[in-house]
């Protein structure tokens, strides 16, 4: 009979995972175990000392040599694509789905480096397109700087289809201008879910999580929208939500709303936030405003005020201070929920930072929230009663 020898260090892998699974008890186990071992994976290739990873690329990207579309840069070379900016789409023509690794700078150092050069009006639209874009707001200048240059100018017509949902991802897009549906297909039905109106950005899934693309996102009108290609995309974006997930993991598991989450579930909301630093008294949501965003507060203090024309404040537009929110406590959700304008203004109390979600990650992600959410906003009714004597202005 042979002999079977178990491999160094199998006892301990499968110890670690099991007393894992007796801490957290989650509810699949197997999909516990694909973050647990993926999360060792990370761990190891963090560590320095850790195995060497294979040379390889962990995907690779070619595009094909169609006129319009972007050459790969050899940095060393110095030598810069020059491209039609307005031109169609940058289609990806072969990506193989390999776990992709953010942290390997040295695969993402070797990357090519596509740059499309731009007028100074397009740099300066571009700028300004990008910059409440909360993918953006925790990278580094340079990064940034990066991103820009690999953005391309799309010109849209009416009716383009500029994504379809199931297709392999191609590029991510930030909007300039325009109005863009998004449909879901729910049990063969398309359904309309929700809209950008000239601003934000979409695409992102599909090639931060190597899935084919999850809605299909039609442009109403004429447009204009700025794309980032897949490979660009993984080297700066991806890269940066590893170091996301790290800085923000501790910070989303204590969040008392969000524990009813998976932590996988938690870990998607650590790749879409934006981190936004608020200076003393500054307003960061208007009453009576549209909302576009949700905010848990990291560090510092905001205070909620509400305008009130009752009676009882006498003055109109006197601001009444209703509520704080400190670390781990969230605040703006209620016009996300009802589909209504901003109910109170928010002011940083001391410089405050706070996570952003945007309102399309807010409905994918936070559904599991919506119970208590939706507790806390009819507490909300009863305190505007006893402050102002009714429940609506
Ligand atoms: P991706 O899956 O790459 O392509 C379609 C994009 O639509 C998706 O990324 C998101 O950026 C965006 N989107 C907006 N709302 C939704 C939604 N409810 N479900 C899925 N994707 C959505």
């Amino acid at each position: 009979m042979s002999s079977v020898e178990i491999p160094a260090g199998l006892k301990e892998l499968l110890q670690g995972y099991t007393v894992e699974v007796l801490r957290r008890e989650p509810s699949d186990l197997v999909e516990f175990a694909v973050q647990h071992f993926t999360r060792l994976l990370e761990g190891q290739r963090n560590d320095p000392g850790a195995k060497k990873r294979s040379a390889k690329p962990a995907w690779k990207v070619t595009f094909d040599t169609k006129p319009n579309k972007p050459k790969k840069v050899d940095e060393e070379k110095e030598e810069y694509t020059v491209k039609s900016t307005t031109s169609k789409y940058i289609r990806r023509a072969a990506v193989c789905a390999e776990a992709y690794n953010p942290d390997d700078e040295e695969d993402n150092d070797a990357e090519p480096r596509v740059v499309h050069p731009k007028t100074d009006e397009q740099r300066r639209r571009l700028q300004e397109a990008c910059r409440d874009i909360l993918l953006f707001k925790t990278l580094e200048q340079d990064q940034f700087s990066e991103v820009l240059d690999g953005m391309f100018e799309v010109l849209v017509k009416p009716q383009e289809h500029i994504i379809d949902q199931g297709e392999d991802g191609d590029n991510f897009y930030v909007i300039e201008k325009g109005v863009y549906d998004i449909f879901v297909q729910k049990d063969r039905v398309s359904v309309c879910v929700g809209k950008y109106d000239n601003k934000g950005s979409f695409g992102e899934l599909a090639l931060m999580y190597n899935t084919p693309r999850a809605a299909t996102i039609i442009a109403t009108q004429e447009g204009a929208l700025w794309g980032l290609d897949r490979a660009t995309f993984h080297r700066l974006i991806v890269r940066n939500n590893a170091k996301k997930r790290r800085t923000y993991e501790a910070f989303i598991e204590c969040v008392p709303l969000l524990k009813s989450l998976e932590l996988s579930e938690r870990m998607k909301i650590a790749d879409v936030v934006g981190a936004r630093v608020f200076k003393d008294g500054e307003r960061l949501i208007t009453q009576g405003e549209e909302a576009d965003c949700f905010y848990i507060v990291e560090s510092g203090e905001v205070k909620i005020t509400i305008k009130s024309k009752t009676k009882a404040v006498q003055q109109d537009d006197t601001e009444v201070e209703v509520a704080r929110c400190s670390r781990g406590q969230y605040f703006g959700e209620l016009a996300l929920v009802t589909n209504k304008p901003r109910a109170a203004s928010v002011y940083a109390v001391g410089e405050t930072k706070c996570l952003v979600i945007d309102i399309q990650a807010f409905e994918r992600l936070l559904g599991p929230c919506m119970d208590i959410m939706k507790r806390n906003i009819s507490q909300y009714e009863e305190q505007r009663v006893a402050l102002f004597g009714s429940s609506v202005d």
